[in-house]
């Protein structure tokens, strides 16, 4: 007797109601100064600005509560930012600090101030949906390699995309889709480690005719940091770090930040702008691998039932570690702070 056919399958999946918790990643230290930066993140618009005198840099929520205008447009003074349209002054910590024409300060005067911390040549917001403070264990750590001098600065390429930031972290797992959209030939040795908030991927396969050897994680949902070396059919090594990052902007969408460092060409050393110039080159002529996965991104439906194989890299385990992030600190798994491996080679 025939079995019975299978009805066509049907998809499931739905946004997430909130923006996950975390650590992330908002540009490089050059790009910071003491003009305001407008950042339009988590729905809401920002102002990122370092203190002109301490130097230190300073996140706050961009819309002055006075009568709504943009702080981004204003201008910094000491660690403090003056409203472009009547002059309010709002510190580093979210208070007022003046208003030039009143003699009180009315007492609901103040703003949201989000941490900021700077790490690694890199600058990075913490945004918790629930209020909270930084996690102390979930602090950006230090890549002592980055600060060799070896290194050009970092440049980062930034591009928005139409869908929730959390189909880019699939990636990590999603070990089929390097061969067909990156152009990798074969991949020999795929890992997965998952502990705590870190998830990492090990990954060596060949690619442009030589042997790859890729190591990348993610720090909390939003910052990953990426090192591969991939010997060269002319037997020379070729060695790059880079950052794939996210901010989301709306629930249905999340600015796509692909950051690169580059070792510091002969003769170029000391010369800051030829060193970024050579890496902007370097991104422009493979800007089709940076960006491989965007057409696929900006079209893709959320599918919260995916149908895998056995081929495939560990899917749903990657979601269920990325899931800390979407619900409140004390739902948090207890069963995601062990380091656990999966091997899909
Ligand atoms: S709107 Fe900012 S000072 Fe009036
Ligand atoms: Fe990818």
């Amino acid at each position: 007797m025939n079995e019975a056919l299978p009805e066509p399958y049907v998809i499931e999946g739905k946004l997430p109601d909130r923006y996950p918790r975390g650590w992330f990643c908002i540009g490089t230290d050059y790009e910071f100064t003491s003009v305001p930066t407008k950042l339009d993140y988590f729905g809401t618009s920002l102002v990122a600005y370092r203190g002109a005198d301490s130097g230190d840099i300073h996140v706050l929520d961009a819309y002055c509560p006075h009568m709504g205008a943009n702080l981004a447009g204003g201008q910094v003074v000491g660690d403090s930012v003056i409203c472009p349209f009547h002059a309010w002054s709002w510190g580093a910590d979210g208070f007022c600090k003046d208003i030039p024409y009143a003699q009180k300060i009315p007492a609901k005067a103040r703003i949201k101030s989000w941490p900021a911390m700077e790490q690694n040549e890199l600058v990075y917001v913490w945004h918790d949906p629930d209020g909270g403070p930084p996690i102390e264990a979930q602090a950006i750590p230090r890549e002592d390699e980055i600060y060799d001098e070896a290194w050009t600065p970092w440049v980062i390429r930034r591009v928005e995309v139409g869908s929730n930031c959390r189909e880019l972290i699939d990636n990590m797992a999603d070990k089929a889709h390097f061969v067909p959209v990156h152009g990798a030939e074969e991949i020999t040795f795929f890992q997965n480690i998952s502990e705590a908030h870190t998830y990492t991927q090990l990954m060596k396969g060949k690619s442009m005719g030589g042997v790859m050897d890729s190591r990348a994680t993610y720090y909390g949902p939003g910052y990953m940091f990426h090192s591969m070396t991939t010997d060269m059919p002319d037997g020379v090594t070729a060695r790059f770090l880079s950052l794939v990052m996210n901010v989301p902007t709306s629930l249905s969408s999340f600015e796509f930040l692909a950051g690169f460092k580059y070792p510091i060409p002969p003769g170029m050393e000391g010369n800051t702008v030829a060193q970024i110039a050579h890496v902007n080159e370097i991104i422009d002529q493979n800007v089709q691998g940076v960006f491989a996965d965007l057409a696929i991104w900006q079209d893709k439906v959320t599918i919260d039932n995916p149908l895998l194989c056995d081929g495939d890299g560990p899917v749903t385990r990657l979601r269920q570690w990325y899931n800390q992030f979407l619900v409140p600190v004390d739902q948090v798994p207890a069963s995601l702070a062990g380091r656990k491996v999966y091997d899909k080679s």
